[in-house]
């Protein structure tokens, strides 16, 4: 069976101040009705193809996490995490959780996608390498130059994809570039399927000290409570890192599928304003708000009316008592704020 491992952490600061640390991205809705994290859920809460979920999760985030999935995955479990390590160490815990035969599907709690079926069939496809003991991870067509993301060369085809040739993670913009010109690389999408059993032996074998401290940990958990408690001291003892840099970037057992799903991971608000975007209007009024002779504008208020009139590609946020003026071109600079630092 095919576990999804939902991934909640990180502090979302791109998407200040609607994203906050106290509440960040994948639990508040930023398209639809939906939060990411519920979207999230929804998308493997086929029980037939699915089994039940494991959510790894930072503590204070818990009473977003639970009630949010009542209904969507009411069979959903839980690993807190007493404090974030990166997803090297989540995603370990999550496998120490499960039969070491299991088939977890890794997944981000705050990713936008919009075609299930292909996200099933790639999910299949992956799940089944991984049966044989390949490390799965999800390729997505580079588009761009993103630094933000790690990339993937494709090798020989395998099963329902292909070895991975190489894998590097968060390029610099003059290596990204170089990969666009020279073609066969996707992005990782950060979505991947791992046999429980072979992820725990590539970490021992690629990273013992994080393999020993997550193992007791998790060993050492809490007794008697309905979630999974690993023991903060141990926990607190791992060297963050993520699985991109301790496994992917060092295994010899990469492989990939290439899926075209409709996939982002809302990174900025740039890429938020790109998913809403309706064909035929170039601006994106949310909340209460009018845009008079400008393109390429949003507006996202949650009280006040906005009126923009004849400023091009600006993005105005409003949340409680802050308010973000923003050009398109200078979104990734939020993280800046003083306010955003400070929050
Ligand atoms: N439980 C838990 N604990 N989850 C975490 C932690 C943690 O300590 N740290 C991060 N996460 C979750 C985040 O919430 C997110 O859903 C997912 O793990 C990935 O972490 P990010 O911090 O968002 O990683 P990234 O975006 O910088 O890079 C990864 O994703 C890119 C695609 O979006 C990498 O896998 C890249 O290679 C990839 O291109
Ligand atoms: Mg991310």
């Amino acid at each position: 069976t095919i576990v999804p491992v939902v991934l909640c952490g990180g502090s979302g600061t791109r998407l200040w101040p609607r994203s906050r640390s106290a509440k960040p991205k994948p639990f508040i809705p930023l398209l639809g009705e939906q939060t990411l994290y519920q979207a999230t859920l929804q998308r493997c809460s086929d029980r037939r193809r699915f089994a039940r979920p494991l959510v790894v999760i930072g503590e204070k985030h818990l009473e977003f996490a639970k009630p949010q999935v009542a209904d969507i995955a009411p069979d959903a479990q839980f690993v807190v995490e007493p404090m974030g390590r990166n997803t090297a160490p989540a995603i370990a815990l999550a496998a120490l959780a499960l039969d070491k035969d299991d088939i977890m599907l890794v997944c981000p709690s705050d990713h936008h996608i919009i075609d299930r079926q292909a996200f099933e069939a790639a999910a299949e496809a992956a799940a089944e390498l991984a049966s044989r003991d390949w490390l799965v991870a999800f390729g997505i067509e580079a588009t761009a130059p993103e630094t933000g993301y790690g990339y993937i060369r494709r090798g020989e085809a395998l099963g329902g994809g292909h070895h991975v040739h190489s894998f590097v993670e968060k390029p610099d913009l003059e290596t990204a570039l170089g990969f666009l010109a020279e073609g066969g690389y996707a992005w990782n999408g950060g979505i991947f399927a791992f046999r429980a059993g072979h992820f725990l032996s590539e970490l021992a074998r690629h990273r013992p000290a994080m393999a020993k401290a997550a193992t007791a940990a998790f060993e050492s958990r809490a007794a008697g409570s309905e979630d999974f408690r690993p023991d903060a001291e141990l926990f607190a003892a791992i060297t963050p890192e993520s699985v991109d840099y301790a496994i992917m970037e060092n295994t010899d057992r990469a492989a990939m599928v290439d899926v075209s799903m409709g996939w982002s991971d809302i990174g900025n608000w740039d890429a938020l304003l790109q998913q809403r975007k309706t064909p035929g209007d170039d601006n994106v009024v949310v909340g209460p708000g009018e845009i008079i002779g400008a393109q390429g504008a949003m507006i996202d208020s949650d009280g006040p009316h906005v009126t923009l009139i004849g400023a091009d590609n600006i993005v105005v946020v409003v949340d409680g008592e802050d308010i973000l003026v923003t050009s398109r071109n200078a979104v990734q600079r939020v993280g800046e704020a003083s306010r955003c630092k400070n929050q």
